[in-house]
């Protein structure tokens, strides 16, 4: 299955705010995730950045004018209204966002807006004060009661010096955003999914730790692709390092006993959990209060062993477990589906040089209760995720 992105049809609509700059990286990125790119440009974006940056990236006119004598479509607001998979506007200025929610068409970006069907997704950039003002506030809540996305703003440095919130979303947060939308009709709409990330942390003392090599991409994937198909994802994390998905809801934990209190309290409400997160067995037995001094030169750490999370989570929802075997991958996994009474079991060779910890790829088998073995290829996590969320809809309708 393609990305997200692939042949979408993203009408991005580019207005004057200082934040313009960004909307050329943004336009980029979706180029090259395989989205066609038709950028619309307000007069005042014009004054910031030239069309024809534009045009080289995408590689498709832009539309600046809307009474164009010589553009391609005699009448391009439609046409292009009528295209768009969706409808971006980055940044969204608080001139733009005051027409919009006054239903204005005085350009060709409100024009294009006001006559398409498709989702429509704002990214507002702004000084603090312009962003706090009640007209703005009321807009965009008369904007969001519509259905219209807000994504953002930020909270952080702004273009006059000063911190506060107005800072446009970085690329990659306003791409989970454009994802999300895109999907959010999808096959897992109106269902919950609970996914475990990262390698959990069990202290030793105030600075030492035991974990693992998890990097929590794996996890990461799963809760973006489940979202982009439009399920309720609940992203519970010992992840360090990874942006945060766009319109997940992010649990931050740290040890094994941690995630499993906040898993056992959010899976009650879920359809799905999957536990690709890298638990701890066991923890040390004891935590000491100040750090261990070196003295001996031998120290031995008793340990005991954690909760299992999977075990300790019944209930009404599709239960799937992950396999990190170094040996006997598919031997081992089968043990689990049975032992740990799986809905199914992802399994995954660590010892393959395009599988595992911290790659951006992975190559795994998927035996579910019947104990056959579905052997995929070589994938990106993003890839691998889909075809676990394939075999979660069909337990689901099962
Ligand atoms: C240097 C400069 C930076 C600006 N930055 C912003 C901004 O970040 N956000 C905003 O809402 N307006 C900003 N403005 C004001 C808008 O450009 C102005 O309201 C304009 O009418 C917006 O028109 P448009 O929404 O049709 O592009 C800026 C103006 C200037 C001169």
């Amino acid at each position: 299955m393609a990305g997200p992105l692939e042949n979408k049809n993203v009408v991005l609509g580019v207005t004057g705010s200082i934040a313009c700059y960004k909307a050329v990286d943004l336009a980029s990125k979706l180029v090259q995730a395989g989205a066609l790119v038709d950028v619309v440009m307000t007069y005042g974006a014009t004054q910031f950045i030239a069309p024809l940056t534009f045009r080289a990236i995408t590689h498709r006119n832009v539309v600046t004018n809307a009474f164009d004598i010589n553009s391609e479509s005699a009448i391009e607001h439609v046409s292009l209204a009528h295209r768009a998979d969706i409808v971006v506007i980055a940044p969204a200025t608080v001139h733009c966002i005051a027409k919009l929610a006054g239903g204005l068409a005085d350009d060709a970006l409100t024009t294009t807006v006001i006559a398409t069907l498709a989702p429509l997704l704002i990214a507002p950039a702004m000084d603090a004060n312009m962003y706090d003002h009640p007209a703005t506030q009321e807009n965009l809540e008369k904007l969001r009661q519509r259905g219209v996305v807000i994504a953002g703003p930020a909270q952080g440095r702004l273009a006059s010096g000063l911190m506060g919130m107005g800072r446009l979303l970085e690329t990659p947060e306003l791409l989970g955003h454009i994802s999300a939308t895109l999907g959010r009709k999808g096959d897992l709409a109106g269902r919950t999914v609970v996914v475990s990330a990262g390698g959990t942390m069990e202290a030793i003392d105030p600075v030492r730790v035991i974990t693992n090599h998890s990097s929590g991409k794996m996890g990461y994937a799963l809760a973006e692709a489940a979202r982009d198909r439009g399920a309720n994802v609940v992203l519970v994390t010992a992840a360090s390092g990874l942006a945060e998905p766009a319109m997940v809801k992010v649990v931050p934990v740290r040890s094994a006993e941690e995630m499993c209190d906040a898993v056992l309290e959010r899976v009650q409400s879920a359809d799905a959990l999957i536990m690709a997160a890298a638990v701890a067995d066991y923890r040390p037995s004891i935590q000491a209060d100040q750090k261990i001094k070196k003295s001996e030169d031998d120290l031995s750490i008793a340990l005991t062993k954690t909760t299992d999370i999977l075990q300790a989570a019944k209930g009404n929802f599709v239960r799937v477990g992950f396999s990190a075997e170094s040996q006997d991958l598919v031997k081992n996994a089968k043990v689990k589906v049975q032992s740990k009474d799986l809905d199914l079991i992802v399994a995954n060779d660590i010892t393959d040089p395009d599988s595992g910890f911290g790659r951006d790829t992975n190559k795994v088998a998927l035996i579910g209760r019947d104990l056959q073995v579905e052997e995929l290829p070589v994938l990106s996590k993003y890839e691998v995720s889909n075809r676990v969320l394939d075999r979660v809809l069909t337990l689901f309708r099962s």
